[in-house]
Order: C-alpha cells, then structure tokens, then sequence
C-alpha cells in the first residue's frame, strides 16, 4: 500500500463510490480495532480542507472506536470483497471476529490508524467535528419517521466530519 494525491479521488464518483460500492469505517488500534460497512457518507471541502462525513449509528460497536480515537480511516475495495463487506455490515464486532470471518488482512498506517490490505483506495482521516442528529432539526419529517421513528433500532445518527489527510492505493 503506496501513499497517493489526494486527486486520486477527487476524480472518482462519489455517489458510486460509497453509496454503490460501499466502504468499510475502522477506528481503533493495532492491537484493538473495529470496522464496519457505510454507504452513507460523503466528500467534500469544508474549512478550506478536503473532508469526509460518516453517519454512525451510537448502538455501533464500531461508534466506540471512533469515540474513543482521534482518528479513522475510509476504505474502498474491489467487487470480489462484496460478501465480506456484507458481513461487516451485518454482524458486530462484539461478537464475530470480523477479520477471521472475511479473510480481511489488518494493515497499520504511519498514524497508527487502521485499513485492510485488500483496499484499493484509503482515506487516513482525522476527526474534525461531531454532530448527533436532533429529531427537531429534520425538516422533512418523512424521512425522520422512515428512519428513525419506525425503524426498529433505527436511534440517530452521529455526523462524524473527517479532515483527509492522507490517501493510499494498493
Ligand atoms: C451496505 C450497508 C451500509 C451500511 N451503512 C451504514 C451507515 O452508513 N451507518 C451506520 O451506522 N450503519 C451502516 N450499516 C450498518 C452497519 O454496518 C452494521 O450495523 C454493522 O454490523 C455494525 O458493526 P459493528 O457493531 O461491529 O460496528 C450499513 C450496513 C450495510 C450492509
């Protein structure tokens, strides 16, 4: 895994990126980890710097990771990992060994954040700023009660916005 520009993805379609393709949020240590599967979120440019934003649900284990570091990192992967970005999407790390389950191979950054070496594309971030999502800021009370209200388990979101500050290719 080689550093790279950060034009590497800015020529690269968001909206299939993450929102098609998926990619997996990791927070935590070498020696304590946890990662999960995201299709909502975004890039940007925000306070003059190139910038992620997640939405974690707090019942995720993975949301104490994030709590807990100063850091996370954003992977992309090829199709052929589809199946092991499903199961870490719907298993949780507090009781699965997401990395024995998905082949997945644990690869630390010079920050100390965390990736898998099967990523094409890693986004070392640092956290900038964090939001839990009020139900009295929804202006479209649809979607609120789409996502939210009626769904089971369906508690809101922590916005998590992510300085990028550094990308890495296979
Ligand atoms: C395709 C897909 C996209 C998902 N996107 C999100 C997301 O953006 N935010 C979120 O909180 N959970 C999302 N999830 C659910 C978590 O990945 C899932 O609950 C996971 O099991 C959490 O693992 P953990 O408890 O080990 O953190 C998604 C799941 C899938 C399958």
């Amino acid at each position: 895994m080689k550093r790279t520009e950060i034009e590497k993805i800015a020529k690269e379609n968001v909206f299939e990126q993450i929102g098609k393709k998926w990619m997996l949020v990791t927070a935590g240590t070498k020696e304590k980890n946890n990662t999960m599967t995201a299709s909502w979120g975004g890039l940007g440019w925000l306070w003059n710097k190139p910038v992620a934003f997640v939405f974690i649900r707090p019942e995720r284990y993975t949301h104490e990771f994030i709590e807990q570091s100063d850091r996370l990192t954003l992977s992309f992967y090829p199709e052929d990992y589809r199946n092991a970005l499903q199961l870490c999407g719907s298993k949780s790390g507090r009781d699965t060994d997401k990395v024995a389950e998905t082949g997945l191979t644990p690869c630390v950054l010079e920050t100390g954040a965390v990736t898998f070496a099967e990523a094409e594309i890693t986004l070392d971030c640092r956290k900038l700023f964090k939001a839990s999502m009020q139900a009295d800021n929804f202006i479209d009370k649809e979607v609120l009660s789409r996502w939210y209200n009626d769904k089971p388990g369906g508690s809101l979101h922590d916005v998590y916005v992510v300085e990028i500050e550094s990308v890495y290719e296979e």
